[in-house]
């Protein structure tokens, strides 16, 4: 094995072109691929930047064409040369590289390697858990490469647009006292002080506070953020949040400094032009249309409510809902009544698992409808509901029946379902849409009290402060989500900044005075020394990031991410620890 000893890169295997032609070079890297012609050894050399040929020939370099020959994959090797042009027939239009290759006169070793468990970049599909236990070796393969590349971008354009806009980038402690984000914490047990413990942050909200409460004005940070909470491919334990916070704004100021955000990242990234300024619903509106509070605009096929069409008719799984106060609802597929029995049965199978009581599925023909159910309708009924659907022959109308929001979710679902299905998203497309008018509140079943939908510091509208205690489930909230293609990637509010209205909310939840000075004390304490009206928001950074890089899952975005069971393949944490290390933290495992 060689050692450097004096020899030095003089170019990466990405940028060789024609014009160096005749150009003695040094390149180092991996190889990725041996081609033995008999007479003549291909490697394609590689590293982050690219591919480079490199050709050894017995005749020009004997001794080192034989050491050539003991090169496997992925060894480590540092190759001089001279560049030229490949012959006619033999440039590779794929690769930046591929009308040179470098003629080798000297080689030197650096490092072997193991056979690799999976060939980089190579055809075959590998698991998910390899390629997280060799994420070193996964993380060369160019589809990561490019990821962590575009995360990178990413990071410089978040950093350098707040750092035009007059924000400070301001650290905040990771070991704290729990937040109001409301998962489930991760803890830290203190070594010096037995039986206390810290709280990983879920986000750096108090803190966040407080520094507009320190005068810091525009505050942001690409922060970790822990949660330990079930795990979905758009969710991790540790996340990135682009955290903010500004001082003396009104919502309108923290929807437009997004937007202006999100419009650099898409250019300077991807090249796009968003559309400018962002589409607006209501939480309502989105919920009514969408069956959503984060909904996919890339496609249209909006929910329809026909429960007062169908209040009066004979089908009694329809009017008996509406009579009860439920919904009857549905969205329209165009040309769907090719969809054949089992296609519909399956698509009831999956609505019935999702908690819907039953999917009605109508064929619209040339005479009303092609149901068993037409009998039940008047014939005026069928055209007014076809109508509300804008739907003619050949189509298909999907139907559920339920209490109002399950309806609606359902219905939301199915609209996904039948996107998927159809191919109705165009991959290329980014929509966004904000989604504002939150209700403030969320009664929650199991503890029989209300909980804060966003975090007991959001503010309420103030044309509803008058009906926070009398009606508080109609309440709304200055609090706003930021959409993208169907992801919740950004949520935050306007907080409360006087003490008033901090103890009336604390009251509409429940929350003593004791208990909220034992959760929030700290903040309290410091809003009683001229806090300034003041929002923010923060970013799911790696949800946005999974967005732009097109990909599925958000662990391909992150570069040691755990599994759905949240551990680390690779260096396989959470691992246990020595009964010393328990000791003297005070615990006891049972
Ligand atoms: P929120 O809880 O909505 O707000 O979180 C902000 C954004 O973080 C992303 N996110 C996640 N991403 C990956 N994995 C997770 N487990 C995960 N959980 C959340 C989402 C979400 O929109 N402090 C407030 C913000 C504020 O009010 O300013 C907060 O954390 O994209």
């Amino acid at each position: 094995m060689d050692n450097l000893e004096g020899w030095k890169r003089s170019h990466t295997c990405g940028e060789l072109t024609a014009k160096e032609n005749g150009l003695d070079v040094t390149l180092m890297g991996w190889v990725h691929r041996r081609r033995d012609h008999g007479s003549l050894i291909f490697i394609d050399l590689r590293d982050r930047y690219g591919l480079t040929q490199i050709v050894f020939d017995p005749d020009l370099i004997p001794e080192k064409y034989q050491t050539a020959k003991d090169l496997r994959g992925e060894f480590v090797i540092a190759a001089r040369g001279k560049v030229r042009v490949r012959p006619e027939g033999m440039v590779n239009p794929n690769i930046a590289t591929g009308t040179i290759e470098v003629a080798v006169a000297d080689l030197k070793i650096l490092n072997r390697a193991k056979t690799p468990p999976f060939e980089i970049d190579g055809d075959v599909e590998v698991s998910e858990e390899v390629r997280l236990k060799y994420r070193y070796l996964d993380l060369r393969n160019t589809s990561m490469q490019k990821n962590m590349l575009l995360r990178h971008q990413m990071y410089q354009v978040v950093r350098s647009y707040f750092n035009r806009n007059n924000f400070v980038e301001v650290e905040t402690p990771i070991l704290m006292r729990s937040t109001p984000e409301g998962a489930r914490d991760y803890l830290v047990p203190s070594r010096i002080h037995n039986g206390k413990f810290y709280a990983l942050p879920q986000s750096p909200q108090t803190y966040k506070q407080i520094l507009m409460v320190a005068g810091m004005d525009r505050y942001f940070q690409i922060v970790r953020c822990f949660r330990d909470e079930d795990l979905r491919h758009d969710r991790q334990p540790e996340f990135t949040q682009i955290d903010v916070e500004m001082s003396f704004v009104e919502q309108d100021d923290v929807l437009e400094m997004v937007e202006n955000l999100m419009a650099d990242l898409f250019k300077e990234t991807l090249g796009v032009e968003l559309q400018m300024p962002v589409r607006r619903l209501s939480y309502q509106e989105a919920l009514e249309t969408y069956g959503s509070d984060k909904p996919d605009l890339r496609f249209d096929m909006k929910i329809v409510d026909i429960s007062s069409l169908v209040q009066d008719c004979e089908f009694k799984v329809f009017s008996g809902c509406v009579k009860n106060g439920g919904r009857v609802c549905g969205v329209a597929l165009l040309g769907g009544a090719k969809y054949s029995r089992k296609q519909v049965d399956t698509l009831t199978e999956e609505m019935q698992r999702e908690g819907a009581k039953g999917l009605v599925a109508i064929k619209v023909g040339a005479e009303g409808w092609d149901s068993s159910l037409a009998k039940f309708f008047e014939s005026e009924a069928v055209t007014e509901i076809n109508e509300s659907f804008g739907v003619k022959e050949g189509d298909l109308l999907l139907l559920v029946a339920d209490e109002k929001n399950t309806a609606l979710t359902l219905a939301g679902s199915l609209r996904l379902k039948l996107a998927d299905r159809e191919n109705l998203i165009s991959e290329d497309k980014y929509e966004l849409c904000w989604v504002l008018d939150f209700p403030l509140l969320e009664y929650d079943e199991e503890e029989k009290r209300y909980g804060a939908r966003h975090h007991p510091f959001t503010s309420p509208m103030d044309e509803d402060l008058a009906i926070l205690e009398d009606n508080p489930k109609e309440a709304r909230a200055k609090a706003y989500d930021l959409v993208l293609n169907g992801y919740e990637v950004a949520g935050g509010s306007i907080r409360i900044h006087r003490r008033e209205l901090q103890d009336r909310m604390f009251r509409l939840l429940n929350i003593s005075e004791e208990e909220a000075y034992d959760k929030f004390g700290f903040l309290l304490d410091a809003f009683e020394y001229g806090a300034p009206p003041h929002g923010g928001i923060a970013f799911g950074f790696d949800r946005l990031v999974m967005i732009l890089a097109r990909e599925q899952s958000i662990r391909n975005v992150i570069a040691f991410p755990k599994t759905n069971s949240a551990l680390s393949l690779m260096d396989g944490s959470p691992s246990s620890v020595s009964d010393d290390q328990l000791k003297e933290l005070g615990l006891r495992v049972i």
